[in-house]
């Protein structure tokens, strides 16, 4: 089966509040999304690195990405969901070809947790994701902002990407019904009954969505020599 990774990168980034979408500021002088393609793309095991952006994109062609098993899809939509979709749709993927779907904003990934996840769902008939057990004592709010209950954490797990799964089973699960309301792939697919597997990922792949998250992943990436 191949091995495509897909990076929907047709947000704009509202809640950073930069002038151009925050996957191409600038982070030890490569965009920020170049530095998960350019991991993406070091996996022996991935075939293709399929970037997702907007049809309105005005940033992507002032870098040179210069990355092997790159291809560029200007056919991102109104939501996450609907960006993946129209990428594998652009693919048209095998039944049971593997895509990894990953944030372009989750800059920190390394090959190691990507060959984790990889190696954890060798012969998997569904597929799954990297996700981090909670540490914190969790806490739901009532609407004045006091607590309301404290949710047992034993159990709960941080969703982060990629998200790994069957191509067919992926196109399908986004297909069906409204899936605007999902923010990770892994949701569109329990809907259809199926059970992904949670495979341990690590702290530095956050998703960077604040000012304050740069700071945090140059530091990261300039250990690695980036
Ligand atoms: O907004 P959030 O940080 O959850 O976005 C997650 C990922 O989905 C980002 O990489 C973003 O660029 C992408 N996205 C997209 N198309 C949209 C909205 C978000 O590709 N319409």
């Amino acid at each position: 089966a191949q091995m495509i990774a897909l990076v929907p990168a047709a947000g704009s980034g509202s809640r950073f509040g930069a002038p151009s979408p925050k996957q191409y500021l600038q982070l030890n002088g490569r965009p920020l999304m170049w530095h998960a393609l350019a991991t993406l793309a070091a996996v022996p095991a991935i075939d293709k690195v399929a970037v997702v952006i907007s049809p309105q994109d005005e940033w992507f062609d002032d870098f040179d990405w210069r990355l092997p098993k790159l291809e560029v899809h200007r056919v991102g939509g109104a939501s996450r969901a609907q960006s993946v979709a129209n990428g594998l749709a652009a693919l048209a993927p095998g039944e049971d070809d593997w895509v990894l779907v990953h944030d372009a904003a989750r800059c920190c990934l390394s090959v190691a947790a990507v060959e984790r996840l990889i190696a954890a769902l060798a012969g998997h008939p569904v597929g799954g994701l990297l996700a981090l057990p909670v540490p914190d004592t969790v806490k739901r709010a009532d609407a004045e902002g006091h607590v309301a209950a404290t949710v047992p954490r034993n159990g709960l797990w941080l969703a982060q990407t990629p998200q790994m799964f069957r191509a067919g089973l992926l196109a399908r699960a986004l297909g069906e019904g409204s899936v605007d309301d999902i923010t990770d792939e892994a949701s569109a697919v329990e809907r259809q009954g199926l059970k992904p597997l949670l495979v341990e990922g690590d702290a530095q792949n956050f998703k960077v969505t604040y000012p304050r998250d740069l700071a945090l992943a140059k530091a990261i990436l300039a250990a690695r020599g980036e």
